[in-house]
């Protein structure tokens, strides 16, 4: 194109106000397109001035273009005709809608007509017999009528001037006026320039280069080239990286809250975890349901994890907790099996790292902790609209000596206060690893009914002591899940539209930030603004 422009150029200079774009296209071999196009770039640069010159040109319809293609109507009756000539009805079974068009102008131009000798009707016209015959012929219109060439030979000059308006040749004006009114071409406006001179015309218009690049480097072609200078005005673009998926957003603020109680945060990035510490260090019996393939997600490769990684004496004591108790309890009483602890899984709590930090604690000799994790959690689960297979789980945990049930409503009532959720209520449930268990319920004033958001409790001695936390420290734990606050934060109710594969990146990149109802965290205190109502966990 830089060659067509400076062609272009100098024929302004030699010519001024003289060259027309589509001539000029023709004469380069481009389009009249391409031209134009070049026209209004040189336009915005003041190289050249243009004067709109309309024409108007025939342009085939599309019946026109089916005649170009196929011969006019009347050369096809033509051509359909045999020697021994042919009726009505058969050039209409022949050449369908078009026998009409195409008999009344051959007629026109005395290429055929009718038989006016008495024929005799062939077999193949049962029409033509007896009375059925009388009485088809009235309602056939001359069906019967036998036509005959006239003329040895035509020129189909009609498709010969089609021809003419696709090649642009030049047409009589009674000519385009005829296939206008047989429809076969209609005319249509166009606009081609006249060009001149601008008020900055040159021979050459040198394009400021945007990027030094490493060619102009490497070929030392940067040395004549002339660059674009910054322009520092520029609106600027927004870009489209960085933007956090709303369940890191939400992760955030309840990072904050945690962190504002006081509250460390666990490491949880170990997905992979052996059921020794997804299940057995938390005193879950190895015939637990939740233990089977039809909950939890079993590793095939590798299958276990060798118990010889954990000491030996911890072990000892969470298999006699398990078969015959102790620290008050009776245990489950039957044999426990290594085998069974040995088996990986992708770990379906984040109580799991709880239990590893709580047996750490102890191994370092206990002090006082608040931890918390935010992490994903993977569960054997069919996938619907409120549920996913894998999730994320927030857990929070507090360890001390003579903590109790009291402790944990406060710890509670002032956490999840800090949601945005002040009313809750607790009903008596079941852990294996808690004692007592509570579910939490909040009340949603939008839908005006108790709503799950948690669950929690008080770690067993069966599984505290074994590790060694001292007799008189208890350990009061709660866990939710990430996803239903933020679903209800960010109006979203299908967690496939959160979560995963259906996960629409615009949703990402455009969703502001929403905040969770803050509040003086006291319970009792004065509430937050823009209360998160219906939490729930699993
Ligand atoms: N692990 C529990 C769950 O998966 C949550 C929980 C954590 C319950 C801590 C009690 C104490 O739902």
């Amino acid at each position: 194109m830089e060659e067509i422009e400076a062609r272009l150029l100098r024929a302004i200079s030699e010519t001024p106000q003289a060259v027309e774009s589509d001539a000029f296209a023709k004469s380069a071999g481009v389009e009249h397109g391409a031209v134009v196009g070049l026209m209004k770039s040189l336009l915005t640069s003041d190289f050249v001035t243009a004067e709109e010159v309309p024409h108007s040109r025939l342009v085939l319809t599309a019946e026109g273009r089916e005649y170009l293609d196929k011969g006019s109507p009347e050369a096809q009756v033509f051509a359909a005709i045999p020697a021994e000539g042919a009726t009505k009805g058969e050039l209409k079974r022949k050449l369908g809608a078009l026998a009409d068009v195409g008999l009344s102008q051959a007629m026109r131009q005395r290429w055929v007509a009718v038989d006016k000798a008495p024929a005799k009707a062939p077999a193949s016209e049962p029409a033509a017999h007896g009375n059925a015959g009388k009485k088809d012929k009235k309602k056939d219109k001359g069906e019967n009528d036998r036509i005959i060439r006239e003329a040895d030979g035509i020129v189909d000059e009609v498709q010969q001037q089609l021809h003419a308006v696709v090649s642009g040749q030049a047409l009589d004006a009674g000519v385009a006026e005829a296939l206008r009114k047989r429809k076969l071409a209609v005319a249509e406006a166009w606009k081609t320039y006249r060009l001149g001179c601008g008020p900055k015309f040159a021979l050459e218009r040198r394009r400021a280069a945007a990027d030094l690049t490493a060619d102009m480097i490497s070929k030392g072609t940067w040395r004549d080239k002339e660059f674009k200078q910054y322009n520092f005005d520029a609106l600027g673009r927004p870009p489209a990286c960085g933007a956090l998926h709303p369940l890191l957003k939400v992760r955030a603020q309840i990072r904050k809250v945690f962190t504002n109680m006081g509250f460390q945060e666990m490491p949880s990035n170990a997905f992979v975890e052996s059921s020794f510490w997804n299940f057995d260090a938390l005193f879950q019996p190895q015939q637990h349901p939740a233990r089977d393939a039809h909950d939890t997600f079993f590793l095939a490769r590798p299958a276990t994890t060798p118990l010889e990684r954990i000491p030996a004496d911890y072990v000892a004591r969470v298999r006699s907790v398990h078969e015959s108790g102790g620290f008050g309890s009776t245990g489950y009483g039957g044999p426990w099996r290594e085998a069974e602890a040995e088996k990986n899984l992708l770990r379906t709590h984040t109580t799991a790292v709880s239990t590893r930090m709580l047996y750490a604690l102890a191994a370092r000799g206990f002090r006082p902790a608040r931890l918390f994790s935010i992490d994903r959690v993977f569960r054997n689960e069919a996938v619907d609209r409120t549920h996913l297979a894998e999730f994320h789980q927030i857990e929070g945990l507090m360890c001390d000596e003579g903590l109790t049930l009291g402790n944990l409503v406060w710890t509670l009532q002032t956490f999840f206060k800090r949601l945005g959720l002040e009313k809750l209520r607790f009903k008596p449930a079941y852990n294996p690893y808690t004692e007592p268990s509570m579910e939490i319920f909040s009340y949603s004033e939008e839908l005006g009914k108790w709503m799950e958001v948690g669950n929690s409790g008080m770690f067993r001695p069966e599984m505290l002591r074994p590790m060694g936390l001292p007799e008189g420290v208890n350990v009061i734990a709660w866990g939710l899940s990430l996803e239903r606050p933020t679903m209800i934060l960010y109006g979203i109710d299908n967690i496939r539209d959160l979560f995963g594969h259906r996960v629409s990146l615009s949703m990402v990149k455009r969703n502001p930030i929403c905040r969770l109802g803050y509040s003086s965290g006291e319970p009792g205190g004065s509430g937050g603004e823009g209360e998160l109502t219906p939490a729930a966990s699993r």
